[in-house]
């Protein structure tokens, strides 16, 4: 089996191919980059647009397969930006008509999950998810994915891009915060705003510009913020572990590629007797193989639909879509215990 999957939620648009053990046969994507300022999502989309056939062109060659060879074709349903989303699934929807093949919707979320599970070998783990426009921690349990705690403001990416396009930066704003923050030393104070398994980052927002425009070594205060943002999502990733009795967890989301958020949390959960996973860099960014792996897993539970009903849904929560195919059993995942 091989399916082809579609991403174009927010700035990336990508096309992955894997086969029925996730391997993943190509991978091909472009960022749409706003010449300033935040994202506009009519812009993003014709820049989807424009892209995503060379993108194809590109996979089916990379991947080394015929259309005749694609069993199914996945693309990203939500939750993401109305114009983007659209982008993704009209090309899918043609190219489902073109070959024969089922449609799959995935969502977004779930998507980073099921790759970040399917690479740790860990049948059961938790999910700190945190990207720009999404930061969430999720488990599992009865025919779902569940948001235990989640940001009540801005994903966390957004906000270290908006810190750092505010600082003269561009984005995206995280990679280069990180590079920042290996040359700082000195720990400022800064709100941390953790509420139960929530968090909130817009206090911290105005605090850490507050501190840049009283002259604090930019450095110092990447080092900072990072300091303070990755304990409050490592100390409501360990919260949730407590409470569900678990022990083991995947991250996934542009921040996933983070060392320190990585090294923060492998610490606290490695002191918990447990396993920390994060997917190679171009598999926490958003990717299409992502959306193909989740998209087979769907084929399987035989959740594939008409193109009448695969209207995109902007909003689409991690928690309303159904992922039957954990209730299968482990089978489903190529050699998990
Ligand atoms: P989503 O729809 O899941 O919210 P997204 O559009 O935010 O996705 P991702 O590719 O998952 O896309 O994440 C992009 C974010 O990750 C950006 O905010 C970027 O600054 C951040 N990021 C990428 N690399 C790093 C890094 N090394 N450290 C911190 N943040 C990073
Ligand atoms: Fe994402």
């Amino acid at each position: 089996m091989t399916v082809l999957g579609i991403e174009s939620t927010a700035h990336t648009c990508s096309i992955g191919i894997v086969d029925e053990g996730a391997k993943v046969l190509a991978l091909a994507g472009d960022m749409y980059k706003p010449p300033k300022g935040g994202i506009h999502p009519r812009e993003a989309a014709n820049h989807h647009v424009e892209m995503l056939p060379v993108l194809l062109e590109r996979a089916l060659a990379e991947a080394h397969v015929s259309p005749k060879e694609i069993d199914g074709i996945a693309f990203a349903q939500g939750p993401g930006l109305g114009p983007c989303l659209r982008a993704g699934a009209t090309v899918a929807r043609a190219l489902s008509l073109a070959w024969d093949r089922p449609l799959l919707p995935v969502n977004h979320c779930v998507s980073h999950i099921e790759i970040a599970r399917v690479l740790s070998g860990l049948d059961d783990p938790m999910l700190l998810y945190a990207s720009g426009g999404n930061t969430q921690v999720i488990a599992y349990g009865r025919g779902r994915y569940r948001v235990l705690g989640e940001t009540i403001d801005v994903g966390i990416g957004n906000f270290l891009d908006k810190l750092w396009i505010a600082l003269g930066g561009t984005f995206p704003g995280g990679p280069q915060l990180e590079a920042e923050a290996r040359k700082g030393s000195s720990l400022y104070p800064l709100p941390y705003s953790v509420h139960g398994m929530d968090v909130a980052f817009s206090g911290l927002l105005t605090a850490s510009l507050a501190l840049a425009n009283q002259g604090v070594a930019r450095a110092d205060l990447a080092f900072s913020v990072e300091t303070t943002a990755y304990a409050m999502l490592t100390e409501i990733t360990e919260r949730a572990l407590a409470h569900r009795q678990m022990k083991h967890v995947v991250l996934g989301g542009g921040v996933a590629c983070n060392e320190r958020l990585r090294s923060m949390v492998r610490a606290m959960v490695e002191e918990r007797g447990g396993t920390m996973f994060a997917p190679p860099r171009n598999l926490c960014v958003d990717n299409g193989a992502m959306i193909a792996w989740t998209g087979e897993l769907a084929r399987r539970s035989g959740l594939a639909v008409p193109i009448s009903a695969s209207a995109v849904d902007p909003r689409q929560r991690t928690d309303k879509v159904r992922a039957p195919w954990r209730d299968q059993g482990a089978g489903a995942l190529p050699g998990v215990n």
